[in-house]
C-alpha cells in the first residue's frame, strides 16, 4: 500500500549521493561538517554545488575563504560523521577534538580529513540563495581517490572502501555491488512480448471505452 507524505519527506526519498565532510579553513581556523546535499552542477567548466544553511559556521567560512574542500568518508568515519554534524565549530575546534590526522590539500589553502576515500578541492564560482540555503558553486581545482575505492567508477569492491551515504536522522548506508545494465535489445523475443502485451493492454483499455 502507498501512503501520502508530507513535503519534507522529498528530500529524505532522494538519498543523494555519498556524504561529504566538508573542511574550510579562515585565518588559521578550521571547520568542518557533514553535508548530504551536494550535487555534480557542470561537466564542461566543472562545477559542483553543496546546499549550506546560512546558520551553519561553514557558511561564512567559505564566503570569507572562497575556497572549501569535501572530502568522502568511508563507514570507518561515520560516527566522527554524525558528531560533525551536531557540534557547531563557532565554539569548538571539531577537527582538533576528532584527533583526526589531517593532511595539505593540493591547489587550496585546506586541510584533508586523513581515512577518506575521495577528495575535491574547490574554489567557489557563485553563490546561490535557494530557499532556506545557499548553494555553493564550486569551481573544481583538485580530485584524487583512493584506488581502491574509485577507478573511473566506484569500485564497490570492499565495504571498507565504500562512500557513506546519509538516510536521515543518525542512519547512513554503505551501497551493494554494482550491477552492469544492458539495454533491451528491440529485437529480441522478450521485447516482442513486451510489446504485444502493451498492445493488448492499450486495446483492453480501448474496448473498455
Ligand atoms: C549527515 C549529515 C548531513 C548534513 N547535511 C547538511 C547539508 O547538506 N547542509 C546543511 O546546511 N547542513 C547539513 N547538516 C547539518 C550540519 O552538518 C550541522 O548543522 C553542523 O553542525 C554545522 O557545523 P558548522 O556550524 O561547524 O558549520 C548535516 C548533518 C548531518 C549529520
Amino acid at each position: 500500500m502507498r501512503r501520502n507524505l508530507s513535503e519534507h519527506d522529498a528530500r529524505r526519498l532522494l538519498v543523494s549521493g555519498p556524504v561529504v565532510l566538508v573542511t574550510t579553513t579562515w585565518r588559521g581556523n578550521d571547520d568542518v561538517m557533514p553535508a548530504a546535499w551536494s550535487m555534480p552542477l557542470s561537466a564542461d567548466p566543472p562545477l559542483i554545488g553543496v546546499a549550506i544553511h546560512p546558520s551553519r559556521h561553514t557558511h561564512d567560512m567559505i564566503r570569507f575563504s572562497q575556497e572549501f574542500a569535501l572530502n568522502i568518508p568511508g563507514r570507518q568515519l561515520l560516527n566522527h560523521c554524525q558528531y560533525f554534524g551536531s557540534v557547531t565549530g563557532r565554539d569548538t575546534n571539531k577537527l582538533e577534538a576528532s584527533k583526526i590526522p589531517t593532511f595539505r590539500a593540493r591547489k587550496i589553502d585546506v586541510k584533508l580529513l586523513d581515512g577518506c576515500v575521495a577528495y575535491i578541492e574547490c574554489g567557489v564560482e557563485d553563490i546561490l540563495r535557494i530557499g532556506d540555503h545557499s548553494l555553493f558553486v564550486g569551481r573544481i581545482a583538485a580530485v584524487s581517490a583512493d584506488e581502491e575505492a574509485f577507478n573511473e567508477l566506484w569500485t564497490l569492491t570492499d565495504d571498507d572502501e565504500k562512500p557513506l551515504h546519509y538516510l536521515g536522522g543518525s542512519s547512513y548506508a554503505i551501497l551493494g555491488s554494482r550491477l552492469e545494465a544492458r539495454a533491451p535489445d528491440p529485437q529480441s523475443d522478450a521485447a516482442k512480448e513486451e510489446t504485444r502485451e502493451a498492445e493488448e493492454r492499450q486495446r483492453e483499455l480501448e474496448e473498455r471505452g
